[in-house]
Parts: C-alpha cells; sequence; structure tokens
C-alpha cells in the first residue's frame, strides 16, 4: 500500500489507540498481535532503542521483520536511537510503515524527512518533553506524523507529562488537520481524553493497555473517551 493510502486509511480512522509492543508478552509476540487484532487495533507501536540515546535496549531489525511477517496491520516504528538516518533505510525494508526519529537526534531534519518519504514510508518526527517544540516549526511541512513524548523516551511505565498538552495544541494549530499528532508515555483512561481535547489523533499506550486482561474493552474505552473529548473541545472552540 502507498504512503498516501495508508495515511488516508488512518486519518478518516481517528482516533486511534497504537498498543507498544515494548510492553507485550515477549514470549508470545505473535498471540498477542493476533488478540489486538480481533480486538480492533488499527496500527501497532514499535519502540527501537539502542542503549545510548535512551538508557535502555529493546528489540531491533529482526523483531519488526518478524512483526511483519505476523500482521497486516501499519507498523508505527519510533526510532529512540543515535543514528536514524543510518537506520531509517533498513528499517523501511523491515517492514515500517511510519518511520519517526528525534529531533534531539539530528542537526538537520529535513534531509530525513525526505529521504523516510522517499522510502514510500510515512515520515514522522518526535521530541522529548524538555525540548521545545518550536525546534519543529521548520520542517513541519515535511512531516506526516508528529509525535509528542508525554514521558522521556526510554521506558514504559512512567507518569504522563502534561507538558504534552500544550506542545498539541500549539502543533494542531500549526499543521491544521493534514499531520497526523501522536502522543506517546503514560495514555490511559485519565489522559487520553486531555490529548485528545488538545488536538492528538493517535494514542500509545504500553502498560494500561498490555496490563488488562480485555484488551478489546480497552481501546474501545479509550477511543470512547477520546472521541467524546475531542467534540466536546470543538464545540467549545465554536462557542468561543
Ligand atoms: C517510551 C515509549 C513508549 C512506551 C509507552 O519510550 O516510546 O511507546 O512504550 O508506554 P507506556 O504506555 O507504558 O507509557
Ligand atoms: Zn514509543
Amino acid at each position: 500500500m502507498s504512503a498516501a493510502k495508508l495515511l488516508a486509511d488512518l486519518h478518516s480512522a481517528v482516533p486511534l489507540v497504537g498498543p507498544s509492543l515494548l510492553a507485550c508478552d515477549f514470549a508470545n509476540v505473535e498471540r498477542e498481535i493476533r488478540r489486538l487484532e480481533d480486538d480492533g487495533a488499527r496500527i501497532l507501536h514499535l519502540d527501537i532503542m539502542d542503549g545510548l540515546f535512551v538508557p535502555n535496549i529493546s528489540f531491533g531489525l529482526p523483531v519488526v521483520e518478524a512483526v511483519r511477517r505476523t500482521t497486516t496491520l501499519p507498523l508505527d516504528v519510533h526510532l529512540m536511537i543515535t543514528n536514524p538516518a543510518q537506520y531509517v533505510g533498513p528499517f523501511r525494508d523491515a517492514g515500517a510503515d511510519l518511520i519517526t526519529f528525534h529531533i534531539e537526534t539530528v542537526a538537520e531534519p529535513r534531509p530525513l524527512l525526505e529521504e523516510i518519504r522517499s522510502l514510500g514510508a510515512g515520515a514522522g518526527i518526535t521530541l522529548n518533553p524538555p525540548t521545545p517544540v518550536e525546534r519543529l516549526e521548520d520542517c513541519l511541512d515535511l512531516c506526516d506524523l508528529v509525535l509528542v513524548m508525554s514521558v522521556m523516551a526510554g521506558f514504559g511505565g512512567q507518569k504522563f507529562d502534561p507538558v504534552a498538552l500544550e506542545k498539541l495544541q500549539w502543533l494542531r494549530r500549526r499543521v491544521g488537520s493534514q499531520v497526523l499528532l501522536s502522543v506517546d508515555g503514560g495514555i490511559n483512561a485519565e489522559t487520553v481524553g486531555p490529548c485528545a481535547a488538545a488536538g492528538a489523533d493517535l494514542f500509545v499506550t504500553g502498560t494500561s493497555l498490555f496490563s488488562q486482561d480485555d484488551y478489546g474493552s480497552f481501546i474501545d474505552e479509550l477511543t470512547a473517551l477520546a472521541r467524546v473529548s475531542k467534540n466536546d473541545a470543538s464545540k467549545n472552540d465554536t462557542q468561543d
């Protein structure tokens, strides 16, 4: 599928919950993916950590390839690595549909965003909580997705940082509805609503989701909460 078609499909399906496999049962990845598919997941989020940019190591190319062989769901690959330019090609070859890298890891993001697009993937950029959102200003026209980190990249299970809300609002005003806005870290039934009201489309969730017995009910619950908050926020905007 072309990146344009995939992005159009994703835009038409928002709000979307993006399960982060970081918190899944790695002894049973295929079973976890089947459960997520059966329970309504429309995308999977894969966290790549190199032990350098972040103080943790997760998994790499062979796991992305194995996930690709297991599912046709779009793969949203979040690179937390020091040298993303070296790896966007290999991750695309491994099956990534969306490739997101950290602004903190590159001096000049535009060529890398262009390269990701030229590989036929959706191009994404992300930033950690301490990084000012204005740093993204000069490259937003080349982004298909912007991922706002609501925890420091590196570990699942951290507490949501509300600085993400201001960034989402700023981004939504800048990019209109053309760019997918994603939020990642500490997303649960309490935090999903404020993120949706602030403009997020895609809600990455790891720990909260995989601690449930019933993934489907949780995906449905988060989706419904996001929808209600987004509608309420747009009604308030209209009244203002
Ligand atoms: C953190 C990762 C996240 C993480 C989210 O560096 O980017 O995707 O898995 O997990 P929770 O939902 O546990 O915060
Ligand atoms: Zn992530």
